[in-house]
């Protein structure tokens, strides 16, 4: 099977398993308009980068998909919940989300955070419930997961992020911890999560995510780039966005050929760390092609 064809295999099992564990029905409850707005955010689709993580990890490690399913859609929630409660007005105030208008627009912004809020907790619930990992697997799992959604992980950066943005000055050292927690603990966690559904030893967790964290370094990197370059068209979120909300990013601070470089030096160490991952085709191409992506 090609790169393509592969990443075609787990975007689609990552919709059909999202389906499956988000088909809470509507039937005598009342709450339906908060089921609504959580399928709505987390069926608008997105890259579904990092349940592709998960999927590609557990493979290389001798590990099936149905084993990673539960992490794979858990942290898909995660995610969808960051990028819900990220464009709220008391945040980045951005109307677009994944080429819909942002759920807040759709559902109002109380909807939006409690359906954010809702797919916080979840993702939980379903690592407890599976019957395809071990207790032990799913202790650690949750571990790990819960550490880098939190204080010191995507949360966390979040603070950060929102607290530069009135800084007067703001240094490289402070955006590389920046951006390792507000993207790449969740990058890293699902390289992470991967591996511990294929019961891979500690060093191969570690080495799951220090290529994750370098991965997340690239791919926000890019993700600024972008916020220039591209349009919304393109992107399916507003461009423009981080200059409107006077963020420091690594372009604003260093410039679009800096800020290239510093991608492609963390893509090469990621390359570096996944070299010693056996049957890692797959995740060498998916982690050079996320450099020149264009959204
Ligand atoms: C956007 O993530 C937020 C960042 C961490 C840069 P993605 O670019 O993975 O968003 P989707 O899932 O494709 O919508
Ligand atoms: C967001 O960074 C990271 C999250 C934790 C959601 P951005 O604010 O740059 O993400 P986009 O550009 O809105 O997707
Ligand atoms: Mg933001
Ligand atoms: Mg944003
Ligand atoms: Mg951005």
């Amino acid at each position: 099977m090609n790169f393509e064809e592969t990443l075609r295999r787990y975007v689609e099992f990552t919709e059909k398993e999202l389906k499956k564990f988000n088909n809470y029905s509507h039937e005598n409850r009342p709450q339906v308009k908060l089921i609504d707005a959580m399928n709505y955010s987390l069926r608008a689709g997105g890259k579904r980068l990092r349940p592709a993580l998960v999927y590609a990890f557990c493979e290389a490690l001798g590990g099936t998909m149905e084993t990673a399913s539960a992490p794979a859609c858990a942290i898909e929630m995660v995610h969808t919940f960051s990028l819900i409660h990220d464009d709220l007005p008391a945040m980045d105030n951005d109307d677009f989300r994944r080429g819909k208008p942002s759920c807040h627009k759709a559902f109002g912004e109380a909807m939006a955070i409690l359906a954010g809020d809702a797919l916080a907790v979840l993702p939980f619930e379903i690592i407890a419930d599976t019957p395809e990992l071990t207790p032990e697997q799913k202790v650690l799992i949750i571990s790990v997961f819960a550490n880098s959604v939190g204080r010191d992980g995507m949360i966390g950066g979040q603070v950060i992020d929102m607290e530069n943005e009135k800084a007067e000055c703001v240094d490289e050292e402070n955006l590389r911890n920046l951006y390792r927690c507000k993207t790449g603990q969740l990058i890293a966690v699902s390289c992470v999560m991967g591996a511990i559904c294929a019961d891979a030893d500690n060093e191969t967790i570690r080495i799951a995510a220090e290529y994750g964290l370098r991965l997340g370094f690239a791919f926000q990197v890019i993700d600024d780039i972008l916020d220039v370059t591209g349009t919304t068209e393109e992107l399916g979120k507003p461009a423009g966005s981080d200059e409107n909300s006077n963020k420091n990013t690594f372009v604003s601070l260093f410039g679009i050929e800096k800020a290239r470089e510093a991608a492609e030096k963390a893509t090469s160490e990621a390359l570096e760390w996944i070299d010693a991952i056996p049957n890692n085709e797959f995740l060498v191409q998916l982690t050079e092609k996320l450099l020149k992506r264009k959204y």
